[in-house]
């Protein structure tokens, strides 16, 4: 059977220069096939091990293996509740069974699942290996490969137990996601949205432009949307690594978001579903303390619906998520910090949102009482 390797050509290089480690985010069409060049190129610890899931392996890792030498794959499951401690367990004990010491490279090969649950085993495993993400969910392109948040969740909240531990480096082939079912690719996409709304106009506008040739996952259309919210996501970072002050505007429609998936036990929502919920709530709290304009807040709710319909909230009541809401982490010392949209491309973070008013918007959103 004929294969087509696309040319590796002029892939998109980004430098993210945190404090704590620099590394490159390397973009194209392709570059699955010449892994091996830039894990040479960082110097990447020889023992290579690759952390999969089933599916993923089956789909793509052929290709990966191909690409580089590499140790026997160590695959675990990666649905959000298999996000777990015992599941990173067992990735240490198929590095300890292998005898992997300090000359090992972790890279990960996944959806945001693996990324942190293999990202934290790399954090934790003597202390620190080496660690190279390759996403394959457009989710974990476009947000979790990038800034070093990995961990897990614990059964009483979500990513509760993790680190901060950057990458080595990341490499993101967009052809990957050509086998990415459609409700996962959109669940990506409520992430790019996000990242357009806090900080780039001209991002929100082409996703808008774009849908249907970004639909089709054509790379030409995905290439810059995915570089430009990694472009973004490495600048915010870097400027606040452990997210002290501005990094926090990355979890705009993240307080509503959280508590919906909470609320509906992490089943109902993709999470990046539950954040397109979480960015009409923030957007209609804000537009009716008068931070945001009407047009603005509309060319929100329309770009969100002209994705398609989001799972059913009627049933919800805005009480549970209110209530839901007081668990989160972003509660600092008893004070919700709320990041409010005032634009497209521009927010603010505020600490004196009222329960009233986050009622209000709730129900205005569609939730039952
Ligand atoms: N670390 C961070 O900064 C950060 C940021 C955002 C989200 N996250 C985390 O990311 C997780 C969500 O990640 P996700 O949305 O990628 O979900 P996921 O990892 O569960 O992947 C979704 C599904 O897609 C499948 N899949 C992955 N790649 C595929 C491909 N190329 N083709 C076909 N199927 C494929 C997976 O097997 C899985 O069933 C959450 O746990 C969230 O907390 C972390
Ligand atoms: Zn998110």
């Amino acid at each position: 059977m004929l294969s087509y390797h696309p040319p590796f050509m002029n892939p998109v290089r980004i430098l993210v220069p945190t404090p704590s480690r620099a590394y490159s985010v390397t973009i194209g069409g392709g570059t699955l096939d010449h892994i091996g060049r830039v894990l040479d190129e960082i110097g990447a610890p020889a023992r290579r091990f690759v952390v999969s899931s089933p599916l993923v392996w089956r789909l793509h890792g052929p290709q990966l293996a191909r690409a580089v030498t590499l140790a026997e794959p160590i695959l675990v499951p990666d649905g959000e509740r298999f996000k777990q401690l015992s599941t990173v367990s067992r990735i240490y004990d198929a590095l300890v069974r292998a005898s992997a010491d300090r000359a090992a490279t972790i890279i990960t090969f996944g959806g945001g699942v693996i990324g942190d649950m293999a990202g934290f085993a790399a954090a934790t495993y003597l202390r620190g290996i080496a660690l190279v993400h390759v996403p394959t969910t457009l989710l974990a392109q476009v947000d979790s490969a990038i800034g070093g948040k990995v961990g897990v969740n614990h059964p009483l909240g979500k990513n509760l137990i993790g680190a901060f531990y950057q990458p080595h480096a990341v490499v993101i082939d967009p052809l990957v996601l050509g086998t990415l079912p459609r409700r996962e690719f959109r669940a990506g996409l409520y992430e790019v949205i996000k990242c357009g709304m806090t900080s780039s106009a001209p991002l929100f506008e082409r996703v808008a432009r774009e849908r249907t040739a970004i639909f089709a996952r054509s790379v030409d259309a995905l290439m810059p949307i995915i570089s430009e919210a990694c472009r973004i996501k490495g600048e915010i970072v870097t400027a606040d690594e452990r997210e002290a002050g501005v990094r926090r505007i990355l979890n705009f429609g993240h307080t509503a978001g959280h508590a919906l998936e909470a609320v509906t036990k992490f089943r109902r929502f993709r999470h990046g579903e539950a954040v397109g919920y979480g960015m009409l709530v923030a957007a209609q709290l804000a537009h009716a303390r008068g931070a945001m304009a009407e047009p603005d807040q509309q060319a929100l709710s329309n770009l969100i619906a002209s994705l398609g319909p989001l799972p059913p909230i009627a049933d919800l009541s805005a009480a549970d998520i209110l209530a839901a809401m007081q668990h989160d982490k972003k509660i600092v010392a008893g004070t919700l910090h709320f990041v409010l949209p005032t634009a497209i491309g521009a927010t603010a973070i505020v600490d004196d949102v009222k329960e009233s008013e986050l009622r209000a918007a709730l129900k205005k959103v569609g939730f039952a009482k």
